[in-house]
């Protein structure tokens, strides 16, 4: 067993005023808190530009956690409120970390150490980093988190990792993929290894190939210059899609442990195959309807015009012996028809059919993995109708379905951010994103996006509340493969 980490006793949150503060951290940190699982002596000490004391802090905290907080968690509210203290602080500059070091000593000596939430944009990354190492933050008990975007290609992502590594070790490095943290994410190891099931097929002579859809309802949700910067393979697929990728084509890890679950996830990476433009489609949304209310297009939204893809679907190879000739089909797009994300693994038909002439019809098992909004794991077999069968023999696919929440009732499902946050108080790295993942992530994604300025690849354009271009279905279509919707 490896040695148990001390859990941090200190939390210091940049970017506390933002968005994702107090629609994630500070929700998912108070319902630990109820939950028992956050030591009486740890101290949350927020930090943003906004020049407020303790008392607006904790009242801005409050907001948040009544706006975004279901009320049955939100028991010991003021207790977990108590707990919080801000300091205002530009951090382009130097100037002001001296007194955030002394607030955070005000909070009294720390046993355990200091857990650093960096929220912010990632242009403050490195003179953040540069401040806490000026006023003495960044000693040998201070783990620092990073929050996307670690960069927009592999050179920035470099400059960031440079600049956080000039402060901190790899092992005192989170990296968040909130993908990570989603409960059915990590039940795909717990499939995939703790069943003798699956493993003996789980690969090219069994599976035919695999689907990946991470597919979302809302447009640009006023995150109008990052998203028209990013646009939907660095949104998306650099990160949390290549990260299901990884986790569905890696091989068994000796254990669960960071090193050896990202050492297999990264093989994985490294072995991507380069992607040719026409094998893949990037598309734009234009006005259309989502559950029946009607929604403007992408430029629209945007007020001028713009090349960024809302949509890409992608044909993927990984190049190992388990993985041979087994395409890997990635989709995600913004404005599509419905919220989902899921995993879809087609397996092969049966080598022969002993039913054949007797007018059945054969269907290859599948294997659906819901993410959200469903968790559910669904394996389609293949059965006899029910019947004399005076005229042959009629077999039908029926679903063998697990509907997590009816397989665990009374156990709460938590947010991502409730995981991560614990596991990087307490020091544990297995689902967070390592160095050269990212790198190799960003590797093949720039790879992608050369295809495309070589092929002059623009665009086209799908109407809210549909499945994305046209040819997203023929990419599949000419493999006698279809979507699964
Ligand atoms: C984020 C992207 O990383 O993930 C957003 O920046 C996207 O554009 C979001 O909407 C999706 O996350 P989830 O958990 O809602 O699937």
């Amino acid at each position: 067993m490896p040695e148990p980490k001390l859990s941090a006793d200190r939390l210091l949150l940049f970017g506390a005023t933002g968005d994702l503060s107090r629609r994630m951290l500070l929700p998912s940190l108070c319902a630990l808190d109820a939950d028992g699982l956050l030591s009486p002596d740890l101290k949350i000490i927020g930090t943003a530009r906004s020049n407020m004391d303790d008392a607006e802090f904790r009242n801005l905290a409050r907001e948040a956690l009544e706006t975004y907080l279901p009320d049955e968690r939100r028991g010991g509210m003021a207790a977990f409120l108590n707990r919080l203290s801000y300091q205002a602080l530009d951090a382009s500059t130097l100037d002001g970390f001296d007194a955030l070091a002394d607030k955070v000593n005000e909070a009294g000596p720390s046993d355990s150490g200091m857990a650093i939430f960096l929220s912010t944009a990632p242009s403050l990354f490195g003179p953040t980093i540069a401040g806490l190492k000026h006023a003495g933050l960044t000693g040998d008990n201070v783990r620092m988190c990073l929050e996307k975007p670690l960069g927009t290609d592999l050179a920035s992502s470099c400059v960031i990792n440079d600049a956080v590594a000039d402060a901190f070790p790899e092992d005192r490095i989170f990296r968040i993929d909130h993908y990570l943290g989603k409960e059915t994410v990590q039940n795909l190891l717990a499939l995939r290894f703790a069943n003798i099931l699956f493993e003996p097929i789980w690969n090219s002579n069994y599976i035919d190939h695999v689907q990946i859809t991470v597919a979302e309802t809302v447009g640009l949700e006023g995150r109008v210059a990052f998203y028209n910067d990013a646009g939907a393979l660095r949104d998306m697929v650099q990160n949390h899609m290549l990260q299901l990728l990884a986790l569905v084509a890696m091989e068994p890890p000796t254990s669960f442990d960071a090193t050896a679950v990202r050492d297999e996830k990264v093989k994985v990476l490294r072995a991507l195959r380069e992607v040719q433009a026409t094998e893949t489609v990037t598309g734009q949304y234009r006005a259309g309807a989502i559950g029946g209310e009607a929604v403007p297009g992408y430029d629209e939204e945007l007020g001028k015009h713009s090349d960024t893809e809302t949509f890409t679907a992608i044909k993927a190879h990984v190049d190992n012996w388990r993985w041979k000739g087994v395409p890997f089909y990635l989709r995600t797009g913004k404005r599509l028809p419905e919220r989902v994300t899921e995993i879809v693994v087609k397996f092969r038909c049966v080598p022969h059919s002993i039913f054949e002439g007797m007018g059945a019809s054969m269907l290859p098992n599948r294997l659906v993995i819901g993410i959200q909004p469903e968790e559910n794991i669904s394996l389609s077999l293949m059965a006899k109708v029910p019947g004399l069968g005076q005229d042959g023999i009629s077999l039908r696919e029926v679903p063998l379905d697990i509907a997590m929440p009816d397989a665990f009732v009374g156990q709460h499902r938590r947010i991502a951010y409730e995981r991560l946050l614990l596991d990087l108080i307490q020091g544990e790295q297995t689902l967070f994103v390592r160095r050269d993942e990212v790198e190799a992530q960003w590797q093949w994604v720039d790879q992608v996006r050369s295809a495309w300025e070589a092929a002059g690849v623009k665009p086209q354009t799908y109407t809210s509340g549909s499945w994305g271009p046209s040819s997203a279905i023929a990419l599949t279509e000419r493999d006698g493969v279809t979507w699964h919707e």
